[in-house]
């Protein structure tokens, strides 16, 4: 498994300071100021046209992304599998705004994220997307409450509503009795747990998902990828998963296969 997706997890616990500033048009959320635009809401909650992604490491070129079509629909469930290095953990930074893609573009509910300056990038990951890396990125020194609590600290809520509303997240993942556990008095599924807590706690329109069930055991897997799947339900998300495990995948909406840069549908 490549751990050099880091850029993002670094990104994301960086990004207190951007969202501390005002918004120029005085408009508190990012969600107001997309329906403010007037853009198109349809349907579709994702929509990559011809995305390229290429990294530079000194003289070397790597394509991963080449000119990579994709489509999700409000409310689908889908996972995407390929090889190690296939990509996906790539193609689901650019989805989530923690990257940008080299060529082509990223819609999400309509609107231009690869257009987005840096500040309101921030704002569209913390408030439209909720993300668990792929090796979760807890902060170690904090409690799982605290974990939980950060991103809506981030957006300036206070303190004690967050306290309330991260309390309640770890509860409804099963969690409640380790919420003052730091992220080593955890097992791995637990920690697994606390990292899906923080993705939905800002009740995100988009769930994005790296390897969830990677690093755990068959059964707690299974666990985790159920906890998954009802509270893609209960709370009306949009998810999308990326696995190796093809005995998951097969339960999700669809199943796209991230091969030579670009996606196909695998056949049911
Ligand atoms: N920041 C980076 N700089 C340069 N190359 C990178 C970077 N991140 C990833 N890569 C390369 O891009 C390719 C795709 O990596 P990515 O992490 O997206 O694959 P993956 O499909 O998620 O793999 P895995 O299943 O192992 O998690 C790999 O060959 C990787 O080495
Ligand atoms: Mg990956």
């Amino acid at each position: 498994m490549s751990e050099r997706n880091d850029g993002g997890a670094i990104l994301w616990a960086q990004e207190t300071m951007d969202l501390g500033r005002e918004r120029p048009s005085g408009r508190e959320t990012l969600q107001e100021e997309v329906s403010s635009t007037g853009c198109e809401r349809g349907d579709v909650m994702v929509q990559a046209t011809d995305v390229t992604k290429i990294y530079v490491t000194g003289p070397a070129e790597i394509l991963v992304l080449d000119r990579l079509h994709l489509t999700v629909r409000r409310g689908e469930f889908i996972a995407i599998v390929g090889a190690s290095g296939a990509g996906k953990s790539t193609l689901l930074n650019l989805l989530g705004g923690l990257d940008r893609p080299t060529g082509g573009r990223v819609l999400v509910q309509g609107f231009d994220i690869s257009k987005l300056g840096e500040v309101d990038l921030a704002r569209f990951r913390n408030q439209m997307v909720g993300f668990i890396f792929q090796f979760h990125h807890l902060l170690p020194e904090f409690t799982a409450l605290e974990n939980v609590m950060m991103p809506l600290l981030i957006r300036g809520v206070r303190r004690s509503t967050a306290a309330e509303r991260a309390r309640a997240t770890l509860e409804a993942v099963g969690l409640g009795s380790r919420i003052r556990h730091r992220p080593a008095e955890l097992s791995g599924g637990e920690q697994q747990r606390v990292a899906l807590a923080r993705a939905l706690v800002g009740a995100p329109r988009l769930l994005l998902a790296d390897e969830p069930t990677g690093n755990l055991d068959r059964r707690t897997g299974e666990k985790m990828f159920a906890l998954l799947q009802q509270l893609h339900e209960s709370n009306g998300l949009t998810s999308v998963i990326a696995t190796h495990n093809e005995r998951l995948a097969a339960r999700c909406d669809r199943v796209l296969r991230l091969e030579n840069g670009q996606l196909s549908e695998t056949p049911r």
